[in-house]
């Protein structure tokens, strides 16, 4: 059985943690995309030529601790404007997506150009403030020592960033289902999602 659910949105959603715990609740594989960026990011800031970086990932670039980082995730948003860079990535992001036993991906563009095709779409988005403030508990949990201003602006360039480039820019499927969490808790985001897929599980017979 192959079944794709594809989850998009602005950075620091919330879509990770949904994807992570709707993957876990059925049994399927979960990818996330932003780590394939941020490793070929990572690899930019490190000398390599984006395209080449991107085309020459291994297992190893992706270790997601050390590629959590603002410095990183800025390095990823540039990077993801670059159609060759993009292009270098499509073919693993699509075997992964129809691997047997069902798929969970989460990033800005699986909806409309990774998996067209996916049974499930939805577009995670919460307020600016809010998913400032989530991802500033987070780097401080991690140890890191950054304003919740440096955190929001952060946010607020990589979205206008991903929006804004002419390749895969970051946009809702059309037949996406919205799910706004700026007033829900993790449980309710994880509740809202599983909702949905089961609908479509079922429709899907
Ligand atoms: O999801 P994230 O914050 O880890 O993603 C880091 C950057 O990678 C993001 O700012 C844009 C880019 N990205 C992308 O262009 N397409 C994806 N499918 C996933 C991430």
């Amino acid at each position: 059985m192959t079944f794709t659910i594809a989850i998009d949105g602005p950075a620091a959603a919330g879509k990770g943690t949904v994807a992570k715990r709707v993957a876990a609740h059925f049994g399927f594989a979960h990818l996330d995309t932003g780590l394939l960026y941020r490793a070929t990011g990572r690899r930019m800031l490190d000398g390599l030529d984006p395209v080449e970086a991107a085309r020459g990932l291994g297992a190893a670039d992706l270790e997601a601790n050390a590629l959590r980082t603002p410095e990183v995730a800025q390095a990823a948003s540039r990077v993801a404007a670059l159609p060759e860079v993009r292009a270098a990535l499509v073919d693993f992001q699509r075997a992964f997506a129809q691997r047997a036993g069902g798929a969970v991906l989460d990033g800005r563009d699986i909806g409309t150009v990774i998996c067209p095709e996916a049974e499930v779409k939805l577009y995670v988005t919460a307020s600016d403030d809010v998913r400032a403030a989530r991802r500033h508990a987070e780097l401080i949990g991690k140890g890191m020592d950054l304003s919740l201003a440096d955190v929001l602006s952060d946010l607020q360039q990589r979205d206008a960033r991903d929006t804004a480039r002419a390749s895969a820019p970051l946009k809702p499927a059309e037949d996406a289902v919205f799910l706004d969490t700026s007033e829900m808790s993790i449980e309710e985001a994880v509740a809202a999602a599983l909702r949905v897929t089961a609908e479509r599980m079922a429709a899907a017979g």
